[in-house]
C-alpha cells in the first residue's frame, strides 16, 4: 500500500480515502499525537522551544485542511504513516490549532461541498489565489505572515509553471502574492486571534451533543423532511447516531450510523440512509446543529440539514414555507419545545390543530381572499425565526442554483457522474413593488441548448437526460463519443428550464448548466 501510494496511487484518490476515514471514528488511539509527531515529522520539521515544530505549530486550519496537509506530506513527499496514525494526528491538530466557529463562518459551503457556490472573494485574491481553487481554501486558514510567505514560496516552488498560466502571465504574480497578498491575508487570516483564544476556552462540553434532536431539512429534486436524530456518547468525542424521519411525501428516511467531533464543534458523520452512506458536515454548538448532509458517492445530492436538541426551545422550520391568498393549506411547524398556538401574521388563521407535540405542530391554515402578499413571521409562544409567504399570484420563477456543472462519468471508466439537481423557486411581488421569495414549487424541467454552438453541437441529444418532474439531470457517458462531431465526449452547454403551474397559467425560469468531464482531483476542501 505504501509503496504504490508514492508509485501510483493519486492524490485525489488518497484524499477521497482520507475524507472516508474523517468521518468515522477510529480505534482507540494506539499511539499518542506527540510520539507520532516525533517519529513521523520531526525527521523533516525541525524541533523549536515549547515542543514545537517548524511549520506544523504556526497554522490553524479545519479538519480537512490538517488532512490535505499530511497527505500532502505522503503523495509529495514520501511522509510513510498508517491510516490510523493519521487519522489521530488530523484530531489532535484539529482539536489544539483549528478554527473558531466564528472563523468558519460564511466559507463552511466549502466543507459541506456545495460545490456550485460561486464565490464572492474581493480581487486580488479571487485572480491570484481562487483561479486554481476555492478562496474558502484560503480562508479556512490562519497564519502569521512569514507562514503565508512560505506558502507562496511552495506554491511556485512547487507549481514553477504557473506564472505562465493565465492571470499570471500578464503580471508579476510571485512579486504581487509576496508583497501585496502576503500582508493581506496575515491581516485578514492572522494565526493569533481572539475568537480561538475564547473558543478553547468556552467550547462547550462534547457531552452535551448526547440526546435527540429534532431536525428539518430540504433535498432538491424531493423535497423537505423533518424527524428525529438520536445521539449516544461512544467514546471521547465519538458518537453513535440514529436517524429517524419522513420526507413530506411520506417516503421514510431513516439510518444508523456514527460520528466524530473535531475542534469542539465540527461534526463529521457516517450514516447509511436506507443503504447509502451519506455524510454529515454539521457545526455542532449547544443545542444547535447546522450543515449539509449528502451522499459519500455522490456530494452533489445533498440535503440543508438544521436541528435543535430536545428540551431546548427552537422553531427551526415552516413546511411547506407558503400559502396562497384565499386559500386552505395544512402546513407543519418543526422544531423543539413547542408550546401553543402558533401565529401566521395577519390575515392567516390557524382553521384547526390537527397535531401537536413539542416536536411538530401541524395545523391547518386558511389565508383570506384579501390577505396581503408578502413574507409574515411565524411565532409560536416567544419562539420565532421561520417566515410563511403569502401570495396570491406568482410573479416569476428562479431556478437554482442559477449557474451549476454536471460531469459525465461511467462509461467503463470508475469516476461517477455528477448529477444537476434544481429547485425552481416561485418569487411573488409584495405591496412594495420589491420582490420575495414564495418557497419550492413543483415544476416541469427541460434543458434546451445554451447557444448557437451547443445547438450545432446537438448537446441536448449527447449530454444526458432531464427527469422532467423532478429536477434532476444525469449526464452521458465519459470517453469519445463516435456518433459526435470528432467523436467528441458528451459534454454540452445548456440552458435549464423550469415551468411552474399557477392557477392555470405557466410561469418559466431559466438557469445554466455546463455538462462537463470528470473531476480528476477531488481533495477535501475544493
Ligand atoms: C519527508 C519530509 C517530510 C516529512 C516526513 C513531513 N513533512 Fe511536512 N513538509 C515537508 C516539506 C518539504 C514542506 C514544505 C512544502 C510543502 O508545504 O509541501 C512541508 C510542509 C508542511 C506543512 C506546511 C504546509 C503549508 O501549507 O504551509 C505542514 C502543516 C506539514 N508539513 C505537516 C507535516 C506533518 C503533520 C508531518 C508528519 C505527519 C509532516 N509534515 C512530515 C516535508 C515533510
Ligand atoms: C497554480 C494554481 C494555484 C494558485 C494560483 C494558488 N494555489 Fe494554493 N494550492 C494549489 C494546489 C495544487 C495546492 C495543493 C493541494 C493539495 O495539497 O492537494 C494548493 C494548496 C493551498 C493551500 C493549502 C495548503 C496546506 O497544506 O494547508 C492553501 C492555504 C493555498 N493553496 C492558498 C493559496 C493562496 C493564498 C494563493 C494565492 C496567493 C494560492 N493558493 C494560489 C494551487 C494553486
Amino acid at each position: 500500500m505504501k509503496r504504490k501510494l508514492r508509485s501510483g496511487m493519486s492524490a485525489s484518490l488518497l484524499a477521497v480515502a482520507a475524507c472516508i476515514a474523517l468521518h468515522s471514528p477510529h480505534s482507540l488511539a494506539a499511539r499518542d499525537a506527540q510520539t507520532i509527531l516525533k517519529e513521523t515529522c520531526q525527521g523533516c520539521h525541525t524541533p523549536e522551544a515549547d515542543n514545537a515544530l517548524s511549520r506544523i505549530s504556526h497554522q490553524r486550519k479545519t479538519p480537512e485542511g490538517w488532512l490535505m496537509s499530511i497527505a500532502r506530506m505522503q503523495t509529495m513527499h514520501g511522509l510513510q504513516i498508517s491510516d490510523d496514525d493519521r487519522r489521530t494526528l488530523v484530531k489532535y491538530l484539529a482539536d489544539t490549532q483549528g478554527l473558531a466557529p466564528s472563523e468558519t463562518d460564511g466559507v463552511r459551503y466549502a466543507l459541506e461541498r456545495r460545490l456550485n457556490t460561486v464565490e464572492q472573494f474581493d480581487d486580488p485574491t479571487h485572480q491570484m489565489c481562487g483561479r486554481c481553487h476555492s478562496g474558502a481554501r484560503v480562508a479556512l486558514q490562519r497564519r502569521p505572515a512569514q507562514e503565508w510567505e512560505r506558502l507562496v514560496n511552495f506554491h511556485l516552488g512547487q507549481w514553477p509553471s504557473l506564472e505562465y498560466q493565465a492571470l499570471s502571465r500578464d503580471r508579476d504574480w510571485f512579486d504581487m502574492a509576496r508583497k501585496e497578498m502576503v500582508p493581506l491575508l496575515a491581516k485578514r487570516y492572522p494565526l493569533d486571534n481572539p475568537a480561538w483564544k475564547k473558543w478553547q476556552s468556552a467550547a462547550p462540553k462534547a457531552e452535551a451533543l448526547v440526546g435527540d434532536w429534532s431536525f428539518s431539512g430540504h433535498l432538491p429534486g424531493k423535497g423537505e423532511l423533518a424527524g428525529v436524530m438520536t445521539v449516544s456518547a461512544d467514546g471521547s468525542d465519538i458518537f453513535k447516531v440514529s436517524v429517524k424521519g419522513q420526507y413530506a411525501d411520506g417516503s421514510p428516511f431513516n439510518g444508523d450510523g456514527s460520528a466524530i467531533l473535531y475542534t469542539g464543534y465540527e461534526w463529521r458523520g457516517n450514516v447509511t440512509i436506507d443503504g447509502v452512506t451519506m455524510r454529515q458536515v454539521f457545526a455542532a454548538q449547544g443545542n444547535a446543529m447546522q450543515g449539509r448532509m449528502f451522499e459519500a458517492e455522490h456530494d452533489e445530492r445533498g440535503l440543508d440539514f438544521v436541528a435543535a436538541k430536545q428540551g431546548s426551545q427552537r422553531l427551526l422550520a415552516v413546511q411547506p414555507g407558503y400559502l396562497k391568498a384565499g386559500s386552505e393549506s395544512e402546513v407543519t411547524l418543526i422544531g423543539s419545545g413547542l408550546t401553543g398556538k402558533p401565529d401566521f401574521g395577519k390575515g392567516v388563521e390557524v382553521l384547526d390543530v390537527i397535531e401537536q407535540s413539542p416536536e411538530r405542530i401541524k395545523v391547518k391554515l386558511k389565508a383570506a381572499a384579501n390577505a396581503q402578499p408578502g413574507v409574515r413571521a411565524v411565532t409560536v409562544g416567544t419562539l420565532k425565526g421561520p417566515s410563511l409567504s403569502v401570495y396570491s399570484k406568482i410573479a416569476s420563477v428562479k431556478v437554482v442554483p442559477e449557474f451549476s456543472v454536471a460531469r459525465i462519468g461511467e462509461g467503463g471508466g470508475s469516476t461517477p457522474k455528477v448529477q444537476g439537481r434544481f429547485d425552481a423557486e416561485a418569487w411573488g411581488k409584495g405591496a412594495d413593488g420589491k420582490p420575495y421569495r414564495i418557497g419550492v414549487f413543483p415544476a416541469q424541467w427541460k434543458v434546451e441548448a445554451f447557444d448557437d454552438r451547443a445547438r450545432e453541437d446537438e448537446d441536448v441529444k449527447f449530454a444526458g437526460t432531464m427527469q422532467a418532474d423532478t429536477g434532476v439531470f444525469t449526464p452521458g457517458d465519459a470517453g469519445p463519443n463516435p456518433a459526435r462531431k470528432m467523436s467528441t465526449n458528451n459534454a454540452g452547454n445548456l440552458k435549464v428550464i423550469a415551468a411552474v403551474d399557477d392557477a392555470g397559467k405557466s410561469l418559466t425560469g431559466e438557469g445554466h448548466m455546463i455538462v462537463t468531464v470528470q473531476r480528476w482531483n477531488n481533495p477535501p476542501i475544493p
